[in-house]
């Protein structure tokens, strides 16, 4: 190799590594539900009382004025001292969780969750019930069995969580569907996760969500739900 070759070589691997990509994450999120810091609440898709009698309108207005706009509220006083992280997207955040100052990691895991999942779980809850269509009801067949099994396994999985938590169906980043669940306002996003992948469908199992009406009977509150989901939702979000 000549000088000249040799030194285009080397300008060559200059402008290789110049231009490396980040690192991938296991899996890139397809949302973008919440934009950027400042957070801020967003309104409900229907009024407090359009989910009666599944879920009553006094349930619905402390979940979202109380409970979710708590959220947002924590989570920009955890990002008022991180400047830095500030231009992220929620989904950029909780992604990255374990890459944020531990100071401000459990606020922000506690927070961000808290504000992703309420996001993404109201538009999910239609005021008029909805029949799933032939085909989301035949992608979800062919992977849990039937649609009774899948409803089955789904409401089965919100009873086992303990304590507090959220029921999952996630997009795996192999296009597999898979029933999971998270502790507290932890959800698939995260790195410590047990299933990372794009939430589909997610269902509050927090007392929160339902005390008010159905007290500890949770069961009761799972089958209302499922009577409310909006599957034209979830089949959007599968793509
Ligand atoms: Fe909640």
């Amino acid at each position: 190799m000549d000088r000249r070759t040799f030194l285009a070589a080397l300008g060559a691997l200059a402008v290789g590594a110049w231009r490396r990509p980040a690192p991938r994450l296991p899996f890139q999120p397809e949302l973008n539900l919440a934009g950027r810091y400042p957070f801020s609440l967003p309104d409900l898709p229907y009024p407090y009382e359009a989910l009666e009698p599944a879920i009553d309108a006094a349930t619905m207005k402390v979940h979202h004025q109380g409970h979710h706009a708590g959220y947002v509220n924590n989570l920009n006083r955890a990002l008022e001292a991180l400047p830095e992280w500030q231009s992220e997207s929620l989904e950029g955040l909780l992604t990255k969780l374990d890459k944020l100052p531990a100071a401000q990691r459990t606020a922000i895991r506690n927070n961000g969750g808290g504000h992703w999942n309420h996001t993404f779980f109201w538009p999910l809850l239609a005021p008029k019930p909805q029949e799933p269509s032939p085909a989301l009801q035949k992608r979800i067949s062919d992977t849990f069995g039937s649609w009774t099994a899948f409803r089955g396994q789904l409401l089965d999985a919100g009873m086992r969580v303990f304590g507090s938590g959220w029921v999952w169906i996630v997009k795996t980043p192999n296009d597999q569907l898979q029933i999971t669940t998270t502790p507290n306002q932890d959800n698939p996003l995260m790195p410590y996760a047990e299933v990372q992948g794009t939430p589909v469908l997610g269902i509050d199992v927090w007392e929160h969500a339902y005390y008010l009406k159905y007290q500890n009977r949770r069961a009761e509150y799972l089958a209302a739900v499922w009577q409310i989901l909006n599957w034209q939702k979830v089949e959007q979000l599968l793509g």
